[in-house]
């Protein structure tokens, strides 16, 4: 199955960008082929402006339409999601996320705004018509370490977290097809006999 990393922050080395690659390696590694989007890789202007025609945002919307899965990442900013990563979502349709099973992920500085994926995103995610959003994860900043020896390491609560949400999503996704038939099934006529 499919799956966009999709990444919400405006940093050039971003804690949340090393967290969304550490789940990325262990999706797959459970066989999932892994696509990577960070939103501060497209063209500013055509964020700002809501250019739904410009090339790269036609690319990156595919890219969100063509996953059976979002991992999206965002940090803390100002008690929310970032901006940039609204003006993303802005450009996709209405029901982008149909059909779509979505694990989210921030990251933040300190544990004051730990709720922000339930009351901020998981709300804009519902209204994009994700089909199951999963139980988020939520670190600060000081649980995640990346050093170029040891690599990424995240506290043992966040590490179990992690755990949890990769095992959920890879369950989710091998459960996909035959809830997509079923789905089918119930939205074909049946034949007259
Ligand atoms: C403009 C700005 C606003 C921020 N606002 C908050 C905030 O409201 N709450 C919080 O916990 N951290 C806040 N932070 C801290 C970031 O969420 C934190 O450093 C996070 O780990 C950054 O993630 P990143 O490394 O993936 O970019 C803010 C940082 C910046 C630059």
């Amino acid at each position: 199955m499919s799956v966009l990393l999709l990444g919400g922050s405006p940093a050039a080395s971003s804690s949340g960008a090393r967290l969304l690659q550490h789940i990325g390696d262990k999706l797959a590694l459970q066989g999932h082929r892994c696509n990577r989007l960070q939103v501060r890789d497209l063209p500013a202007e055509a964020l700002l402006h809501g250019d739904f025609n410009d090339p790269a945002i036609v690319r990156a919307t595919a890219l969100v339409l063509d996953a059976d899965a979002i991992v999206i990442a965002t940090p803390v900013y100002k008690a929310s999601y970032t901006g940039i990563l609204k003006a993303f979502l802005d450009l996709l349709p209405q029901d982008g996320l149909d059909g779509k099973l979505v694990l989210p992920l921030a990251t933040g500085g300190s544990q004051s705004h730990m709720l922000v994926l339930d009351y901020a995103l998981r709300p804009v995610l519902a209204s994009l018509s994700a089909r199951f959003i999963l139980p988020g994860i939520y670190a600060t900043s000081a649980q995640l370490q990346w050093s170029p020896e040891a690599g990424f390491e995240a506290d043992a609560p966040i590490a179990a977290r992690i755990a949890k949400g990769v095992a959920q999503l890879s369950a989710e996704l091998q459960a996909l097809p035959s809830y997509r038939a079923a789905q089918h099934q119930l939205t074909t006529p049946a034949l007259a006999a």
